[in-house]
């Protein structure tokens, strides 16, 4: 049964609050926090004021997805602000080694993510400073698109690599995740689902779409 981390961007942000107390209170695992700068991907959504403002409101494990082009430059403010891990993009730094220990040298768990189109070639070079990996399930950017399934193989290929280098880190896929595409990726190794629109949009509430989820 996979842990469920709900994508906050999916939330009633006017509400936001009460939102987190609500996904607290139906058992939802983790909450994943989606920072896009408008530069690494087009959109824009908001920074560590946001996640610092509903922190006092909930005791879930806090994860912020860092689709930023510079995300060195914000690891202090959101381990500040409360965050318990930090995911960066492999895509966005030259040296994710560095930036992992910075991290984890601010106090929090340090994640690597990987786009749908970026091979897991030099993953066995990080394996030492993640504690997290996160697989891509769409394109980076916006709720509610489709799963790719061919992300599938990389999860086992991830996978394999995570144990043949003896690390634990827990294996998240982000993207177009629901009752059908979360067995499919738990099958080959991911441990952690993040859900977005179908948790929020499902027609029997955020207690439906996690019995679905965890099935
Ligand atoms: C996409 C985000 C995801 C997304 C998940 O850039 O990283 O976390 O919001 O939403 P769904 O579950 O709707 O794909
Ligand atoms: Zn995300």
């Amino acid at each position: 049964m996979p842990l469920i981390a709900a994508s906050v961007i999916c939330a009633d942000f006017s509400r936001l609050g009460e939102e987190v107390e609500r996904l607290e209170q139906v058992w939802v695992d983790w909450l994943h926090f989606d920072v896009m700068d408008s530069h690494f991907v087009p959109p824009l959504t908001f920074g560590p004021l946001v996640l610092q403002a509903v922190r006092e409101r909930c005791g879930l494990t806090f994860n912020a997805h860092l689709m930023v082009s510079r995300p060195e430059t914000l690891i202090s403010d959101f381990a500040e602000a409360g965050a318990d891990g930090l995911i960066v993009h492999q895509e966005a730094v030259a040296d994710p080694a560095a930036l992992l220990e910075q991290i984890r040298a601010a106090g929090c768990r340090a994640g690597l993510a990987y786009n749908p189109s970026t091979p897991l070639s030099d993953l066995p070079h990080w394996m030492d400073h993640l504690d997290m990996l996160l697989l891509m399930s769409v394109t980076p950017g916006w709720s509610g698109q489709k799963f790719m399934p061919e992300v599938v193989d990389k999860v086992r290929d991830a996978h394999r690599l995570l144990q043949e280098a003896g690390s634990s880190a827990p294996i998240i896929v982000d993207g177009g995740l629901n009752g059908e595409t979360t067995p499919l990726v738990t099958a080959a190794g991911a441990t952690v689902a993040v859900s977005g629109s179908y948790l929020f949009e499902h027609p029997n509430g955020l207690e439906g779409a996690l019995v679905e989820l965890r099935r």
